[in-house]
């Protein structure tokens, strides 16, 4: 481009970089489309391997099933286990977020094993297994007979078998989060695919970008707020004294909606079902209410609501997963939609190499 061209939107807003059949954000009507479903139908019709099924099978090409996705999926954690000492070795000392960025880059090739489905396997069990080491536990063996969302939960728990309620919060989570649209993480995973970088290179940088407090960082935040905020009293001016500051409220606001994340209602009905009595709910209804309410006078011509990570942080707080481990068990779910973006970039894209907008000297100026 010239630099005498007119100045674009600077951050992509709207310029597509992709085709892709796997997920679909429509901004203005808060509807999110995964694999041909509105985001509740899919958690409704249930089970994080048929979820990640749909999306291979469409990237592939290939129709792939939930029974199949299962057992790929319980075999990549077995291997991934056999492995977990290595894959974890170096990450002593480092903080959850950062190991479990170092134990996906130690991801290799297993023969036997389709990358998408280790990748995707692995990162249950190494998230698990950081959670553990966080309270001085051993690791404890996958179960690859059980769901995806409930081996998760008894690898980190241990003795602790998940109840099928446990089991389906999980579960209702995994669903919810496996893919949304071109976000941030995606695109940087569909870049790496685009270079023809192996599936380990390229999930390893989309986990990075995850981790970010303006994308998939925000969960562990957003119950920092509400134990900031602490009492009823002081919900109004801690969040009034926060944007007098310039801070950001986290769990709200998104790029692409412009109404409420339709996430958002998914999760917030799964803890319902999962704990109607859930300690925080009440409180953190009311910090919801008034961060909506100080945002909308704030920003009157940017409507900013309520995202997808403040139900998650609620939801996975309730499952006892610790804050540290929020983002991990995002990319535990997003490993789905991130390994089917990368196979279908992959099969059908192009080298992503996009422009910029020269702002400094030219020779002899
Ligand atoms: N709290 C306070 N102000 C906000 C918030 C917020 N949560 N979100 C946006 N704003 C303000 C911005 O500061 C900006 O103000 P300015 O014009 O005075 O500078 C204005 O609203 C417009 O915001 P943008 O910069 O256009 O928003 P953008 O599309 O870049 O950001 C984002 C979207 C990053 C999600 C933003 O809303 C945010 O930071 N939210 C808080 C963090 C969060 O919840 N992250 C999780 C996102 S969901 C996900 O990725 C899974």
């Amino acid at each position: 481009m010239s630099i005498h061209a007119p100045k674009p939107a600077i951050g992509l807003d709207n310029v597509p970089a992709a085709e892709t059949a796997l997920s679909h954000v429509d901004g203005e009507r808060g509807e999110l489309i995964i694999a041909g479903r509105r985001v509740g139908d899919l958690v409704a019709e249930g089970g994080f391997e048929h979820a990640t099924a749909l999306l291979w099978s469409s990237a592939s090409g290939r129709p792939i099933s939930a029974e199949e996705t299962q057992r790929a999926l319980g075999e990549a954690r077995v291997a991934a286990f056999a492995d977990i000492k290595r894959l974890l070795a170096g990450t002593d000392g480092m903080d959850t977020v950062s190991a479990f960025r170092a134990a996906l880059a130690a991801l290799h090739a297993h023969d036997g094993i389709a990358p998408r489905a280790l990748a995707t396997g692995a990162a249950a069990v190494i998230g698990a297994a950081l959670v553990r080491r966080t309270r001085n536990l051993a690791p404890v063996a996958p179960n690859a007979a059980l769901s995806h969302a409930a081996d998760y939960l008894q690898m980190m728990w241990g003795n602790n078998a998940p109840s099928d309620k446990e089991a389906a919060a999980m579960d209702a989570y995994l669903v919810t989060a496996s893919d949304h649209g071109l976000n941030a993480s995606t695109f940087t995973a569909r870049v790496v695919a685009s270079t023809h970088a192996d599936l380990f290179a390229a999930v390893t940088a989309a986990y990075c970008a995850l981790t970010g407090p303006l994308h998939g960082g925000a969960p562990e935040p957003v119950l920092d707020m509400l134990d900031a905020i602490g009492t009823r009293e002081r919900i109004k001016p801690w969040i009034e004294n926060e944007l007098d500051k310039g801070e950001r409220l986290m769990g709200f606001g998104h790029r692409v909606y412009r109404v409420r994340d339709p996430r958002a209602d998914v999760l917030k009905a799964a803890l319902e079902r999962f704990n109607p009595k859930n300690a925080r709910m009440a409180f953190a209804l009311e910090v919801e209410a008034a961060a909506r309410a100080a945002l909308a006078v704030r920003y009157p011509k940017r409507p900013l609501d309520t995202n997808v990570e403040f139900y998650t942080a609620l939801l996975l707080d309730a499952l006892e997963i610790p804050r540290a481990a929020f983002t991990p068990t995002f990319a535990v779910s997003r490993m789905a939609g991130w390994t089917a973006h990368i196979e279908e970039q992959v099969r059908r894209g192009r080298l992503l190499r996009p422009s910029s907008v020269y702002i400094g000297a030219m020779p002899g100026a």
